[in-house]
């Protein structure tokens, strides 16, 4: 039987390391945790979700591919009713503004250099990465994933104060460039594409952040030979 795992899910599974402890927040399905189990990847997964129907859900499938016996399943807004001993957080198909109320209502003790968190966030990436380093947090790698028409990126996070990090960093990490991915130059021009388009509407209705966004736009220019020109 094949768990039906998308390449979004597939690439934040690739941040997790052989025996981690995985508690995967807004479980739905369950099927991360259930590949990391049956890959012999995690040692053991706290399921959790805030509704009832999809931890349901993640409880028949665990049943289905026989992987119960190492997970628990939570019903839990966040972290807020789940088992610390856990290595890695992972949060997938979520908003940034969940997210980040995710982290902040627990940052008492998940801002911690124990804990890994990998972050794929749907929507407000750039909102999302700066609020992480404001935080003390440091994105250590990032990655990208195509399912169907969409680009989604994956970030592994963790608690590193006291790193620089510029308004150009938070819509093209130097983790992504670094990381280089084959879909990079078409998540650029996307994004790219997108702080052209705030410009122009800054320049129309003569917005005060319009130099801002500029000097964002030409530092986004400046990355384009680095990211087209590495491509073999
Ligand atoms: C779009 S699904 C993503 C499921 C899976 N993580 C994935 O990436 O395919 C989002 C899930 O997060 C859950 N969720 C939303 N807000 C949450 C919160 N504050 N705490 C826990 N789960 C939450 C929803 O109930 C839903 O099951």
């Amino acid at each position: 039987m094949k768990i039906p795992l998308s390449d979004r899910l597939l690439a934040c599974c690739n941040f997790v390391r052989r025996g981690d402890r995985v508690a995967d927040v807004g479980c739905d399905h369950g099927y991360l945790g259930i590949y990391l189990l049956t890959q012999g990847i995690a040692s053991s997964v706290i399921e959790s979700d805030v509704a009832e129907g999809p931890l349901q859900s993640a409880m028949r499938n665990a049943v289905k591919f026989g992987t119960k016996n190492k997970m628990s399943f939570h019903l839990s807004d966040g972290v807020q009713n789940i088992p610390r001993d856990f290595d890695v957080l992972v949060c997938a198909g979520m908003g940034a503004d969940t997210i980040m109320s995710i982290i902040h209502h627990a940052y008492d003790w998940l801002a911690d250099p124990k804990y890994r968190l990998i972050l794929q966030c749907q929507s407000k990436r750039p909102e999302l990465r700066r609020w992480l380093y404001d935080k003390g947090f440091r994105i250590n790698r990032e990655t990208l994933a195509k399912d169907g028409k969409f680009i989604y990126t994956i970030m592994e996070v963790v608690f590193d104060p006291g790193h620089p990090f510029s308004h150009a960093d938070s819509y093209i990490s130097p983790q992504l460039l670094e990381n280089n991915h084959p879909l990079l130059p078409e998540y650029y021009a996307r994004v790219k594409h997108g702080v052209e388009l705030t410009v122009m509407g800054m320049q129309r209705s003569g917005d005060d952040q319009l130099p801002v966004y500029e000097v964002l736009l030409s530092t986004l220019n400046e990355m384009e030979e680095r990211i087209y020109g590495n491509r073999s």
